[in-house]
């Protein structure tokens, strides 16, 4: 049984991520950390901060914000346990702070934890391989009126894998600009509203043909699970950055 310290417990991740390990018989949430205030009655301890934590654990579970990435990093590396990373809307210097303490312990760090969007990934990359530059990319995600970063963390890993060899760059909406699209472009669009769960298009438009590849997520549930299982996964692994597709791979899928 993995035991879990879950950070942003109260929010809408972290609930997910607390009713899918209590009702799993691999992952126990042995801790929480939260700076608001309660929002349903947890069946584990909640702190205000890490260095609070008196509870044993063997990995941390980040679904908080990406400022909180420094205490989660530390702590990880201070108690030499593995961090998931799932939290999105990290800066580079964030980002740095996570390639850092990867050289001291695992740590696994998606922006998407669902196995449905990492195969989109690749379908994204053998589509603009295989279609070459005579057709437009432009990637539209929408999510629900309280996600705080745009574009999502996921659009900019489907542009990222799309855009390994650097060849395009990124046009973030199109409001300011007033000149025709130019070919070296990605576009990356964000819709915000309701209660959407998270969707994502790659449109890949031609001169005869569009071909669009897309994902919807149902449920939050799926991001849990995926988190839950790279928690399980990661403890025991060697220090290093870790992904979906690593997992994926290990696991023969
Ligand atoms: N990787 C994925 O698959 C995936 C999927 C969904 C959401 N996310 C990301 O996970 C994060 C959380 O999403 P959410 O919808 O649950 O948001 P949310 O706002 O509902 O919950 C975030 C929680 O974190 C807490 N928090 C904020 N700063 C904190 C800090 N410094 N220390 C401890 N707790 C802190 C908040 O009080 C809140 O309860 C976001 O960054 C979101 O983009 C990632």
């Amino acid at each position: 049984m993995t035991s879990i310290l879950l950070c942003g417990a109260f929010g809408r991740m972290g609930k997910n991520v607390a009713d899918f390990a209590s009702a799993s018989n691999k992952a126990v949430v042995s801790a929480g950390v939260d700076v608001s205030a309660p929002t349903y009655d947890a069946a584990f301890p909640v702190f205000s901060s890490l260095d609070d934590v008196t509870e044993q654990f063997d990995v941390i579970v980040d679904f908080s914000h990406h400022t909180a990435v420094r205490q989660v990093t530390e702590t990880a590396v201070a108690k030499g346990v593995p961090a998931v990373i799932a939290a999105t809307g990290h800066d580079d210097a964030e980002k740095d702070l996570i390639r850092k303490a990867s050289l001291s312990v695992p740590v696994f760090y998606s922006g998407n934890m669902s196995l449905g969007i990492n195969l989109l990934i690749d379908l994204a990359k053998t589509a603009a391989r295989t279609l070459g530059s005579d057709f437009d990319i432009e990637i539209v995600e929408e999510h629900h009126n309280r996600k705080a970063d745009a574009p999502s963390g996921t659009a900019l890993m489907i542009a990222d894998a799309i855009n390994s060899d650097e060849r395009f760059r990124y046009v973030y909406d199109r409001h300011s600009s007033s000149s025709p699209r130019k070919k070296d472009e990605i576009g990356i669009h964000s819709v915000r509203g309701g209660n959407i769960v998270g969707e994502h298009e790659v449109i890949f438009a031609g001169e005869s043909e569009v071909i669009r590849i897309s994902h919807s997520a149902a449920s939050r549930m799926v991001f849990a699970e995926g988190a839950v299982n790279a928690a399980c996964w990661i403890v025991g692994k060697e220090p290093g950055l870790y992904g979906m597709s690593d997992m994926i791979r290990s696991r023969g899928i």
